[in-house]
């Protein structure tokens, strides 16, 4: 994709599902990446499965998202290593569902915290980096979920509501400077994380409501964290790309026994009777 070879980004989540299939879209692309995530394990599975095929381009940093100073750590990283940031991908994030009478302070502060609180030390700490070079673009790992909810997840519900207010604001004041920032809205995406896709009952259930059928692979939400990031979607900003497979577009309905009242064939059927 256009404009994305040679230049240097920074990835969130990096070790599993979507951010590590966003990492290697971006090395395919030709761009040095350090990947973040707060898991070792998973940075050293990256460095060993993706970094000798990218040769030198990819570092992996470890930290946790929802502190601060390890945001400006990785940022830093970025900046020594390569003198720029061109790309901040947000996508770490955590979910929970919980019988929602129960969901406690902890576990609402501690998704709060990761996602929309850690999004935004992200945000904010590439645009800090990107207004002084005049360019720059941000995009996040959003969800669905910030308009159709799921149930007895109160906490991921808002934290991505609260992500998709963050990109509209940072995209407004971050335009001038020639950063864009936009998010991407999966529903359902065959990672880890995603307690549904196998499961045997509830799987099939859910696929009936998808007009495509099937769950998304990492590797779609990827493609369009590439476009988001390219020259080829330079004139957007501040938008959300959902990537539901027809999930959320409406409801199937049975077809009526007999033409509604007032339709052309209702009168047709009257007609035939006199
Ligand atoms: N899987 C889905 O169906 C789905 C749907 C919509 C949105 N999303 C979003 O996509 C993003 C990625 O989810 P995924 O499904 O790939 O999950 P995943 O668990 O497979 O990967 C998430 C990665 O983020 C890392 N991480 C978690 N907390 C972190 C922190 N505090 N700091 C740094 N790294 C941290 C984890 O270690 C993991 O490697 C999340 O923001 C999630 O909300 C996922």
């Amino acid at each position: 994709m256009a404009g994305l070879a040679g230049r240097s980004a920074i990835v969130t989540g990096a070790g599993n599902g979507i951010g590590r299939a966003i990492t290697e879209r971006l090395l395919h692309e030709g761009m040095n990446v350090v990947g973040v995530d707060v898991e070792r394990e998973a940075l050293d599975r990256l460095e060993t499965e993706l970094g000798s095929v990218h040769a030198g381009r990819l570092t992996t940093v470890q930290a946790d998202i929802s502190r601060r100073e390890d945001v400006d750590r990785a940022v830093r990283s970025c900046v020594e290593q390569h003198r720029r940031l061109d790309l901040f991908v947000a996508n770490a994030g955590i979910a929970d569902a919980e019988p929602c009478l129960r969901i406690s302070e902890e576990s609402w502060r501690r998704i709060i915290d990761v996602n929309l609180t850690g999004t935004f030390f992200c945000v904010q700490a590439a645009a800090r980096v990107m207004v002084p070079q005049r360019h720059g673009a941000i995009v996040v790992t959003s969800s669905t979920n910030a308009w159709f909810v799921e149930s007895n997840m109160w906490h991921y519900n808002a934290s991505k509501g609260g992500i998709d207010a963050l990109v509209r604001s940072a995209a407004l004041d971050l335009g001038q400077y020639g950063i864009r920032v936009n998010s991407v809205q999966p529903s359902m995406v065959r990672t880890r994380a995603s307690f549904v896709t196998d499961d045997p009952q509830f799987a099939p259930k859910y696929l009936e409501r998808v007009p495509l059928g099937r769950f998304a692979r990492p590797e779609e939400i990827a493609s369009i964290v590439a476009f988001l990031a390219s020259e080829e979607s330079s004139y957007i900003t501040g938008q959300a790309i959902v990537a539901d497979g027809g999930l959320t577009l409406g409801i199937y309905l049975p077809l009526p026994a007999e033409p509604l009242p007032g339709s052309a064939r209702a009168a047709q059927r009257h007609d035939i009777s006199h």
